[in-house]
């Protein structure tokens, strides 16, 4: 135990939060108590000036949830298509089955018994700043993710997705979401089946962590 944490257990947690697209339990319903309970958890993350700029929509009307499923489908099958194409004539091995997983999701999304939109209270200028879209995005992405981390630790399996924002307003009009608002991101909820989840493979640490400057690796 360090600070009172089970490190085994915390580690664990963080590196296996893996994007769960076919593991989705489509027949389990999930009950609208585990996703607030979940939220209410994820509220907790830090936003800028503590602002918590920020609304979540939860669907679980199907028929909306069809709504948003066949925007996403009209944006993710041509982009898959196209990635599947890149990867074929670059040789590149091994993404069949990441496009494959995309595939089957883009499929089903309809069929995930909830899906959260988290929408941040602004909408940024065609020329925002850096420090601007910082503060957007900033002030909200942690609370995805300690959202997506608490379905985890509950045996709930989510993904961060983004493909439907290239038919956002679309979606705000099926959703009655107002002009100054910025749809983030929309995470398909389900129960998971089977707890294999492990580790990912990432770069090592050490190329791409630099010290004190740019390109200056730390020693041995
Ligand atoms: C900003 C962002 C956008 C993403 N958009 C999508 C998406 O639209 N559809 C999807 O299936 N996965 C999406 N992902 C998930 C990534 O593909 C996934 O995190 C990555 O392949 C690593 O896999 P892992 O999450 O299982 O470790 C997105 C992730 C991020 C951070």
């Amino acid at each position: 135990m360090t600070a009172g944490f089970d490190l085994s257990q915390t580690d664990r947690l963080l590196t296996t939060t893996r994007s769960v697209r076919r593991r989705l339990d489509l027949t389990r319903p999930v009950e609208r108590e585990v996703v607030l309970d979940c939220l209410r958890i994820a509220l907790q993350a830090p936003s800028g000036g503590n602002s918590q700029p920020w609304r979540w929509l939860v669907v679980d009307d199907p028929a909306v949830r069809a709504r948003l499923a066949e925007l996403y489908r009209r944006s993710h099958d041509p982009y898959l298509a196209a990635s599947r194409a890149a990867a074929q004539q670059a040789g590149r091995t091994g993404v069949d089955r990441i496009l494959d997983s995309s595939q089957h999701l883009s499929d089903h999304l309809h069929e995930v018994p909830v899906l959260v939109v988290p929408c941040a209270l602004q909408r940024l200028p065609q020329d925002a700043s850096v420090f601007d879209t910082a503060g957007l995005y900033g002030s909200i992405v942690p609370a995805v993710w300690n959202f997506m981390l608490a379905l985890r630790s509950r045996g709930l399996g989510s993904a961060y997705t983004t493909l439907h924002l290239n038919y956002e307003r679309e979606a705000a009009e099926v959703l009655g979401i107002p002009e100054t608002v910025t749809q983030v991101a929309m995470i398909p909820v389900a129960w998971y089946t089977g707890d294999g989840f492990r580790p990912a493979r990432r770069r090592p640490v050490e190329q791409v962590v630099y010290l004190n400057r740019w390109r200056h690796k730390p020693g041995p």
